[in-house]
C-alpha cells in the first residue's frame, strides 16, 4: 500500500453514543488469513462426498425453437449421470416474480423450447466428475427451428421506447432556453457493451438435507436468492438455506442466476449434492452485462458559463425476455442547475442476452457523456473546467427542488485541484510533447444516490466475553465484513477482536444485498441497532447464561422514517495522459480521486475500492468493449483472451482520498462507497485525451485505431 489517506475520522452528528475508534482506524480484513491460506472456502470448492457435476450447454442460435435435444449418446458416455433438458426437467413455479416483483425467464431454465439469445441455457449434463460432465456437455447435439434475429443496437432503432420504469425528468423550457443560449454544446456519445468478470465465476453446490435445500453459492445476498430459489421450486422459504460467506467479486452480476437453479434442478432430480460452475464464456450471456449506450447531450449557457439548457437522452438495449434499462440519462439529475432540464432513458428489445447491474448502472456511461459534455462547454466557453462546475453548482436539487443531506463536490474538486496540481495547467489543447507523446490532463465530476435498505440483525453476548454478530450480509470481496467489524466494536465499545461477525447466510434473516451500494450503510445500521439494544440489557446486570444474551433488529421502520432529501455521495475524478502519435497508443499516467462519500469506517479497505472502481473507469476509457456478430448473433471473443481489460502494466500511479462528509441521515455517517469510484473517471481520461491532442473522442474505448 503506498496510500496517503488522511484518516478523516469524524462523529455523526446524530450519533447516539460516542465513537470507541475502531471506525476510521485502517484494519486489515478479518478473514484475510483465511483467504490467503486457502482455507477459506468459495461456492464451488466445498467437498461433498457424492458430489456430482453439471455442465451448462448454452443454445448457439440467437431466435427459434428446440427441436430436439439427443441425449441417448450422451447418456452412454462415461460418468453421464443425467442429462435436463425442457422435456424432462422438475416444472417450476409458472408465476415466478423475482425480488422485483417481475416475472425473470432467465431463471426459469429447461421450461420450454423457445431460445431468446444465444446463451441461453438449453441443457444440464450431469456426470461424475467435472470433465466427464464437460466432454458429454460438448458432445451434446441439439437440434433448433431457427429463426431470423436482430442483434446489432444503434441510435433510434424502430422499436425503441421510453420504459415506465425510467420515467423523463423534466423543468423548464428546453428549446426556449436553447434558442436563449450563446454557447451550446450538442454531442453524441456511445459507450460499448461491457461484461462483468469478477475473479471467481459464478458456482454453486446444491443439496437435498433432511427436507431442506442447501444452497452454497456465489452470490450478492443470500436471503434473496433463497427466497428466489423457494419461489421457483414452490417451497417454504424457511425450507430453504443459501449461504456465501466468501465470494470473490460480483458487482450486480450475482444474483439468481442459472447456476444455482440448475444445481438445485439436478439435486432434487438425483437426490444427491450437485455443483454447477460457470466458463468464462457462458458468464459472457448469463449473468448480466453494461449494455452499449447511444446519448445525445446538449447544454445552452450564457457567455459566462451559467447553463440555461441541461438536455441528456440515452438509448439502451434490452432483451425481448426482461427489460432492464441502462438508465444512463439520469446521471446529472442531481448535477448542475439550469432554467431547462431535459433527461430520459429509452430502451429496444433485441435478441440478446438480458443485461443487468454493473457497478455504478447508469452513471458509469452517463457521466462519460455528460462530463465529456461539461469540458466541451468549458472549452468554448473559455473557462476552467473546474470553475465551470463551480458556476453551475445547485443550492437544491436542480430537478427536485429537494435540499441536499450534505453536497461536498466543490470541496472534492479543491482538494484534487491542489494534490493534482491543477493550477499549474496550461489550457491549451495539443501543446504539450514529450518525444512521441502528446501530454495532457483532464478532470470531472462523479456522483453517486445514498440509499438505505432495511436489514436485521442479531448481536449476542457470549458468556466468554466475545460477542457474535449475525446478518445475512456478503462480503464480495470489498472488506464488508471487516468494517461490520468496526461497527459492532465501535457500537458496543470493545476491541474488534472481541467481534465474531457471521454473514452470508439465509437462515440469519433478511438483509440488504451487496448492491446499490447500499450494504455496509443498510447493514450497519441494522448491527448499530441491535448493538444498542444489547447494551442496554446487559447494563441491567446479571449473568450471561451459557446460550449467551441476543438482541435482534429490524431498520423496516427507522429506514422508512428517513426524511427525504437530494442523498449522493460525490467526487472529482482527475487523470493525465500520453498519447503516442505514431500508434495511438494512451497510456494513462496518473489518476486521482477525491471523494465525498460519508464516513469512512476503514480507510485500508475503502482506499481499494475507490481505487478499483477508478482502474475500471480506465478499463473502460481504453479497453474494455464486446463485439456481436451480426449473422450469428453470438459474441467474438467472449473470454479474456478477447475482452480486454486493464492488467498491472496499464495501471499507473492512482490515488484516492476523500473529504470529510458524515452523512446526518445514518446513525454511523456512512453514505457508501461501492460504485462512485467508477463514475466520471472515464470522463477524466477521455478529457486529458483531448487536452493532450485537441481531438474529442466520443465513443469509448478509446482505441489506437480511433486515435489515429
Ligand atoms: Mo452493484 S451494480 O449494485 O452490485
Amino acid at each position: 500500500m503506498t496510500g496517503t489517506t488522511t484518516t478523516t475520522t469524524t462523529t455523526a452528528t446524530t450519533a447516539a453514543t460516542a465513537t470507541f475508534g475502531a471506525v476510521g482506524a485502517a484494519h486489515t480484513r478479518v478473514e484475510g488469513v483465511a483467504k490467503v491460506t486457502g482455507a477459506a472456502r468459495y461456492a464451488g470448492e466445498v467437498p461433498y462426498p457424492e458430489l456430482a457435476h453439471g455442465w451448462l450447454v448454452l443454445s448457439t442460435v440467437a431466435r427459434g425453437r428446440i427441436r430436439a435435444v439427443e441425449s441417448a449418446p450422451v447418456l452412454a458416455m462415461p460418468g453421464v449421470v443425467a442429462v435436463l433438458h425442457h422435456e424432462n426437467a422438475p416444472r417450476l413455479n409458472g408465476d415466478y416474480t423475482n425480488a422485483f416483483g417481475v416475472p425473470d425467464p432467465i431463471a426459469q431454465i429447461f421450461q420450454h423450447d423457445r431460445v431468446p439469445f444465444v446463451g441461453w441455457p438449453v441443457a444440464l449434463v450431469v456426470a461424475e466428475t467435472p470433465e466427464q460432465a464437460r466432454e458429454a456437455a460438448e458432445a451434446l447435439v441439439v437440434e433448433y427451428d431457427e429463426e431470423p434475429h436482430d442483434v446489432v443496437f444503434a441510435a433510434g432503432l424502430p422499436g425503441v421506447y421510453a420504459p415506465e420504469s425510467a420515467p423523463a425528468a423534466q423543468k423548464g423550457d428546453l428549446e426556449v432556453e436553447l434558442a436563449a443560449s450563446a454557447v451550446v454544446v450538442d454531442a453524441e456519445y456511445s459507450t460499448p457493451e461491457e461484461h462483468h468478470n469478477p475473479m471467481e465465476p459464478h458456482a454453486a453446490i446444491a443439496r437435498w438435507d433432511g427436507g431442506r435445500l442447501e444452497v452454497v453459492d456465489s452470490n450478492q445476498g443470500s436471503r434473496f436468492v433463497a427466497d428466489e430459489l423457494a419461489k421457483l421450486f414452490s417451497l417454504d422459504p424457511q425450507s430453504v438455506r443459501v449461504r456465501s460467506e466468501h465470494v470473490g467479486g460480483g458487482f450486480g452480476s450475482k444474483g439468481t442466476r442459472p447456476h444455482s437453479v440448475a444445481a438445485a434442478m439436478a439435486a432434487t432430480v438425483l437426490q444427491r449434492p450437485v455443483r454447477v460452475v460457470l466458463t468464462r464464456r457462458q458468464m459472457f450471456s448469463l449473468v448480466g452485462y453494461r449494455s452499449p449506450t447511444a446519448q445525445r447531450v446538449r447544454l445552452g449557457a450564457d457567455a459566462d458559463g451559467r447553463l440555461r439548457a441541461f438536455d441528456h437522452r440515452a438509448e439502451c438495449l434490452t432483451s425481448t425476455v426482461y427489460e432492464f434499462v441502462e438508465r444512463a440519462a439520469e446521471f446529472g439529475r442531481a448535477m448542475y442547475d439550469s432554467d431547462a432540464h431535459y433527461s430520459q432513458t429509452r430502451v429496444v428489445p433485441l435478441d440478446v442476452p438480458t443485461p443487468s447491474w454493473m457497478r455504478a448502472p447508469g452513471e458509469a456511461p452517463g457521466s462519460f457523456a455528460l462530463e465529456s459534455a461539461l469540458d466541451e462547454l468549458a472549452e468554448k466557453c473559455g473557462l476552467d473546467p473546474i470553475a465551470l462546475r463551480a458556476r453551475n453548482e445547485p443550492a437544491v436539487g436542480p430537478v427536485s427542488g429537494l435540499p441536499f443531506s450534505g453536497r461536498n463536490l466543490l470541496a472534492c474538486f479543491e482538494e484534487g485541484a491542489s494534490r493534482f496540481g491543477w493550477a499549474d495547467r496550461d489550457p491549451r489543447p495539443g501543446v504539450r510533447r514529450e518525444g512521441r507523446w502528446l501530454l495532457g490532463t483532464g478532470t470531472a465530476a462523479s456522483t453517486f444516490p445514498v440509499l438505505s435498505a432495511p436489514s436485521t440483525a442479531a448481536v449476542t453476548a457470549e458468556p466468554d466475553g466475545t460477542f457474535t454478530v449475525r446478518i445475512t450480509a456478503s462480503d464480495i470481496g470489498t472488506g464488508a465484513r471487516t468494517a461490520l467489524t468496526l461497527i459492532a466494536a465501535d457500537a458496543l465499545e470493545v476491541a474488534p477482536e472481541r467481534i465474531r461477525m457471521r454473514i452470508a447466510d439465509s437462515d440469519f434473516g433478511f438483509a440488504m444485498i451487496a448492491g446499490g451500494s447500499m450494504g455496509t450503510r443498510s447493514w450497519a445500521w441494522a448491527i448499530r441497532v441491535a448493538a444498542d439494544e444489547l447494551r442496554e440489557r446487559l447494563a441491567l446486570g446479571g449473568g450471561i447464561p451459557p446460550e449467551g444474551i441476543t438482541a435482534r433488529s429490524d431498520t423496516s421502520q427507522a429506514v422508512g422514517a428517513l426524511e427525504q432529501k437530494e442523498r449522493h455521495s460525490f467526487g472529482a475524478q482527475f487523470a493525465e495522459v500520453a498519447v503516442d502519435v505514431t500508434s495511438g497508443e494512451v497510456r494513462v499516467r496518473r489518476m486521482l480521486g477525491i471523494f465525498a462519500a460519508g464516513r469512512i469506517v476503514n480507510p485500508l479497505t475503502a482506499r481499494g475500492q475507490f481505487v478499483g472502481g477508478m482502474v475500471w473507469g480506465l478499463s473502460m476509457a481504453l479497453h474494455e468493449e464486446a463485439h456481436r456478430d451480426r449473422a450469428s448473433g453470438g459474441h467474438v471473443g467472449a473470454d479474456l483472451a478477447g475482452y480486454h481489460f486493464s492488467a498491472h502494466a496499464d495501471v499507473p500511479d492512482i490515488e484516492a482520498d476523500w473529504v470529510d462528509d458524515p452523512d446526518p441521515g445514518d446513525p454511523v455517517g456512512i453514505k457508501g462507497i461501492g460504485e462512485i469510484g467508477v463514475v466520471g473517471a472515464a470522463a477524466a481520461i477521455a478529457n486529458a485525451v483531448w487536452h493532450a491532442t485537441g481531438v474529442r473522442h466520443r465513443n469509448l474505448p478509446i482505441r489506437p485505431d480511433r486515435v489515429l
